[in-house]
């Protein structure tokens, strides 16, 4: 099974919400995804695709069998998503989530091991990003790249009040060598095309 981790586009914004909309409350909407990947002047988008072989069925299985045609087509499938806003010296992970069907399965770990990567090669000195407070399972990810809680933001999450942790890591010389090696763990645990973490945005050219 081959992954990519590339830009977002337009074509993938019906399938990154299906997944937004299964993973947040409150939910970004498409025109907010829309916004990120054509106007914003500060955001790296970025999807991780996998090509999913589907079977012929039925009679088109017996039709191309008789005209001598391959069954099975190859369609492309998000794993998951993320966000990264670069302003100055702060990069911040706006956004991050992988498909529910397909989580514990270092997904999550490759995007954001590639938002630090593209973080580290816009020179950005410190990333940040929030999390709620109950959510671990996202805090243990961020712990594991080294990330601290610095504050807490009280009722940061308008639609039931939960507050946020405020979370950071330094981009120190000792921090980049520690993160740069935690990506290339994962790059070796699970192997990934990168079209992303070291390439211009196709728009923003920096
Ligand atoms: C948070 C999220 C992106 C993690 O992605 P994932 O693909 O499920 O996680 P991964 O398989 O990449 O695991 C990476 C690390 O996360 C932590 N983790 C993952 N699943 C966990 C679980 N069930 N319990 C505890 N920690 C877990 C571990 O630290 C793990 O590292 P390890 O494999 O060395 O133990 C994913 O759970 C998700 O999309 N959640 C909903 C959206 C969300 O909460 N986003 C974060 C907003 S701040």
């Amino acid at each position: 099974m081959t992954l990519t981790l590339r830009y977002m586009h337009n074509a993938d914004i019906p399938e990154v919400v299906s997944i937004e909309q299964a993973s947040f409350r409150p939910a970004w909407s498409s025109d907010s995804y829309r916004f990120e990947i054509n106007r914003s002047q500060c955001s790296y988008m970025v999807v991780l695709e996998t090509a999913i072989e589907q079977p012929t069925t039925g009679l088109r299985r017996l039709i191309n069998r008789v005209r001598g045609k391959e069954n099975g087509t190859v369609k492309n499938a998000l794993l998951g998503f993320g966000g990264l806003w670069k302003i100055e010296d702060e990069a911040h992970v706006s956004t991050i989530a992988s498909h529910p069907a397909y989580r514990g399965k270092s997904y999550g770990e490759i995007l954001l091991a590639g938002m630090i990567r593209r973080a580290i090669d816009l020179e950005a000195g410190y990333i940040v990003l929030e999390v709620r407070v109950s959510n671990t399972v996202a805090q243990n990810l961020y712990h594991k790249y080294h990330f601290d809680i610095v504050d807490i933001k009280r009722g940061y999450y308008q639609n039931d009040n939960e507050d946020a942790y405020d979370m950071r890591v330094e981009l120190t010389p000792a921090n980049r060598q520690k993160l740069l090696g935690l990506y290339a763990a994962i790059q070796q645990k699970v192997p990934f095309v990168d079209s992303y973490s070291m390439v211009k945005h196709p728009r923003l050219n920096r």
